[in-house]
């Protein structure tokens, strides 16, 4: 990568800052750190002209490309992915999910949506092997996920976001993306010391990838900031940027657009469709009903642990057991 702090890169900086924030930029809730003061120390964060640093990546088709490194995990659009097969996960008294049982199709994205507490995120953390199911099992790609460990599951490949963000704070937006390329690398611990071919290939590799990534999901620009200096929403976005890093077959959203305002909602929804239509598989916990209704292929409902309803959105949207279950809860969980 060329130096950003060049005099070429400075002005190259200056420039697409001007194009990377456009007049609606300036209307949105996240606001641009960049523009408040700093604390005593900090330096300014200065924009990458990707244009000079990665000129192939002004073609989103080569940049879709990239991040979808390999397309066979994508074949049989259709075929389940995951099942949940009558998951029971209790905490002492409490049963956060009641036999539940649903398929997640190769190439959709599924809804799971529910009021506060439904379980939503328990059932993430199920498949995710955070959380072992007291009963009922996760078949993942046709492997049930019975003692596999945390990080076996991203190898297996699946990946997800978290409902509050977690990022390295301290690491540059492209630090942050090539942790998570680094879950793939074979390379050996001598290996890296050593400095093998096959580690620099890696590593080379690894930064052409993430610099994809963050293109994909529309903060090229900001690669070399740090996590803590970028706007609320560029900190979302990088973290779905880490997660597709991994590679998944499946990627899990958990509240993507959380704290989100509706020109922002707009956006993540464009980016999920694009991600799903670039191969992945996702599952997508959302509270707004607009944005669930207008990005997913069906939905699952949640409410005290229990599966109530399943189906297109369309259906979702009249089902009387759904209907009842957000009447009871208040206006600000479903809007
Ligand atoms: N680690 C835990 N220990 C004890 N109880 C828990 C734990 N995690 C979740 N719960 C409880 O399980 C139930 C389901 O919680 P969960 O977080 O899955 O809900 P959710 O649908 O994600 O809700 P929200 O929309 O508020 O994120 C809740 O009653 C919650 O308090
Ligand atoms: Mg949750």
């Amino acid at each position: 990568m060329s130096d950003p702090n060049s005099p070429e890169s400075l002005r190259a900086g200056a420039e697409s800052e001007e194009q990377f924030l456009s007049p609606d930029d300036e209307i949105m809730s996240s606001e641009d750190v960049r523009e408040q003061d700093l604390p005593d120390g900090e330096v300014e964060e200065i924009d990458v002209d990707l244009a000079t640093v990665r000129p192939e990546l002004a073609d989103a088709a080569t940049v879709a490309e990239i991040v979808a490194a390999d397309r066979t995990v994508h074949a049989e659009v259709g075929e389940p992915l995951l099942r949940m097969e009558g998951v029971t996960v209790k905490f002492g008294g409490l049963t956060a999910l009641d036999d539940v049982s649903f398929d997640i199709r190769r190439g959709e994205i599924l809804g799971l949506i529910g009021p506060n507490g439904a379980g939503k995120t328990t059932a993430f953390n199920a498949m995710t092997g955070v959380y072992r199911p007291s009963s009922g099992r996760v078949v993942f790609d046709d492997r049930p996920l019975v003692r596999v460990k945390r990080n076996e599951i991203t190898r297996l490949g699946i990946a997800r976001t978290f409902q509050n963000i977690r990022l390295f704070s301290d690491m540059t937006a492209l630090e942050n993306v090539v942790v998570g390329t680094d879950a793939r690398h074979r390379t050996s611990v001598p290996g890296a010391i050593f400095r093998s071919a096959r580690h620099r290939r890696e590593e080379r590799d690894a930064i052409d990838r993430g610099m994809a990534l963050l293109e994909f999901v529309g903060i090229g620009a900001r690669a070399t900031h740090q996590a803590r200096n970028l706007p609320y929403g560029d900190q979302r976005r990088l973290e779905i940027a880490r997660a597709l890093a991994t590679e998944p077959k499946l990627l899990c959203l958990d509240e993507p657009a959380a704290g989100f305002n509706p020109a922002e909602k707009e956006q993540l929804q464009e980016l999920v469709r694009k991600i799903r239509d670039d191969g992945f598989t996702v599952l997508l916990i959302e509270h707004d009903m607009r944005l669930v209704m207008g990005v997913t292929d069906r939905i699952v409902v949640l409410e005290f642990g229990r599966k109530i309803a399943e189906g297109l959105p369309a259906e979702i949207r009249e089902n009387p057991a759904v209907i009842a279950a957000y009447l009871g809860v208040p206006d600000d969980a479903t809007a």
